[in-house]
C-alpha cells in the first residue's frame, strides 16, 4: 500500500503480545528517527488496549533515554480481545485519530501484525510492523527481537542445571518456551549440549526418547538433560517425565520449568543491534511511502515484506540440520 507520505506529521508507537527483550530498544530508534525526520510521535501504552483504553502520550528523544540496556517495554503490553471486535476497533480509530496520529508503528508477534493488517485496512492508516518475539516464529525475517537474548538466558540456566545435573547423577527435563515454535529448544538445546531435545513441529514417541536415554547410558552419560518445548505434544516436561520414569527409572529425575525468566533480561548485543536497525528502518519505510508490511532480516540486509505475504505463509519450517546435529552432537 503506498500513502502521500506528506501526510504523516505524527507517528504511533506500540508494543503488543508478548514482551520480548529488545523491544525497547526498537522503541528507542523508531522514537528518535521519526524526531529526526522531524515528525512527532506518540507513545501508545499497552498495544491495541491502550489505543481503546486511550492511553496515549507526546514522547520526544529524552523519552526513551537509558532504555537500550532494559528487558521488557517501556510502553507496556497487552494482548487484546476487545480489538479482535469491529467495535473495539472503531473506538481505537477514534482514538488514534483524535490524537494526531497518521501512521503506526507496531512491535510484536504475529497478533500483532494480524491486528495491524486489519487495522490498516480498515481505516486506511499507514502501519509498519517491527518483529518482537522471543519465539522466533515470524514470516518475513530469519530473526525476531529477543530470540537471541532468550536463547542466552536459557542456555545460562542449562549450564546450570549441568553442573548440578552431573554433580548428582540426574537426567533433567528442562522446560523452555515455545508453544508452537521449537526454535529455542532446538538452538538452545545445540548450544547447552543437550542430549535430547522434543519440539512442537516433531513427534518424538516417549519409546523413541527411552531409547535415546538408554543408549546414552550404556555408553556411559552419567547424567543426562532433554530440552522439551513447551508446546511439544506429549505435553510438557512435567508429563514427559512422569511417563519416562513409568519405563526408564535408571536416572533420578528432576523436572525445571524455566517460564518467564526468558523472556526478561537486558537485552543482547546483538538485539539492540537488530532492534535499532528495524526501528530506524520502520520509520524510512514509512516515509518511503510503504505500509502494511513487516521489517525484516535475510542475512545481513534489512528487508520487508507485505503482512497480507507473512501471515499467509503459517508453516515455519524447522531447519532439519539442526536437527541432525543435535542427534549427533548427543552420541
Ligand atoms: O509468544 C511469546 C511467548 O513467550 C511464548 O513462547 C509463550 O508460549 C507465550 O508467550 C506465553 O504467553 P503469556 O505470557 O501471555 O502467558
Amino acid at each position: 500500500m503506498i500513502h502521500r507520505v506528506e501526510e504523516i506529521t505524527r507517528i504511533g508507537v506500540f508494543t503488543s503480545g508478548g514482551d520480548s527483550p529488545g523491544m525497547n530498544a526498537a522503541i528507542r530508534a523508531a522514537v528518535r528517527t521519526a524526531i529526526y525526520k522531524g515528525k512527532k510521535v506518540t507513545g501508545i501504552y499497552h498495544g491495541y488496549q491502550g489505543m481503546i483504553d486511550n492511553t496515549m502520550f507526546d514522547m520526544d528523544s529524552r523519552s526513551v533515554s537509558s532504555i537500550i540496556q532494559m528487558g521488557g517495554t517501556m510502553l507496556k503490553t497487552a494482548r487484546c480481545m476487545a480489538f479482535k471486535t469491529p467495535e473495539g476497533r472503531a473506538i481505537a480509530y477514534e482514538h488514534v485519530k483524535a490524537a494526531g496520529i497518521d501512521a503506526l508503528v507496531a512491535i510484536g508477534g504475529d497478533g500483532t501484525f494480524t491486528g495491524a493488517e486489519i487495522f490498516s485496512r480498515e481505516y486506511d492508516i499507514p502501519v509498519m510492523c517491527i518483529p518482537g518475539t522471543i519465539d522466533n516464529d515470524l514470516n518475513g525475517t530469519d530473526l525476531t527481537i529477543g530470540y537471541d537474548t532468550a536463547n542466552n538466558t536459557v542456555i545460562d540456566a542449562i549450564d546450570k542445571i549441568r553442573d548440578t545435573a552431573a554433580s548428582h547423577n540426574r537426567l533433567f527435563f528442562v522446560e523452555v518456551m515455545g508453544r508452537d515454535s521449537g526454535c529455542i529448544a532446538l538452538n538452545a538445546g545445540i548450544a547447552g549440549g543437550a542430549e535430547a531435545i522434543l519440539l512442537p513441529e516433531k513427534d518424538t514417541a516417549i519409546d523413541e526418547l527411552i531409547d535415546m536415554l538408554a543408549q546414552g547410558a550404556d555408553s556411559n552419560k552419567s547424567s543426562m538433560i532433554v530440552i522439551v518445548a513447551e508446546g511439544d505434544k506429549n505435553g510438557g516436561a512435567n508429563n514427559v517425565a512422569k511417563r519416562v520414569k513409568e519405563k526408564f527409572d535408571y536416572f533420578d529425575t528432576k523436572v525445571s520449568i524455566l517460564g518467564h525468566l526468558q523472556r526478561g533480561g537486558a537485552p543482547s548485543s546483538a538485539d539492540r543491534v537488530l532492534a535499532t536497525r528495524m526501528g530506524y528502518a520502520a520509520v524510512n519505510e514509512l516515509l518511503k511511502g510503504n505500509s502494511r508490511a513487516t521489517i525484516g532480516v535475510r542475512g545481513s540486509e534489512i528487508v520487508t515484506t507485505p503482512l497480507e505475504e507473512a501471515l499467509s505463509k503459517k508453516e515455519l519450517k524447522l531447519n532439519e540440520d539442526l536437527v541432525e546435529i543435535a542427534k549427533i552432537m548427543a552420541i
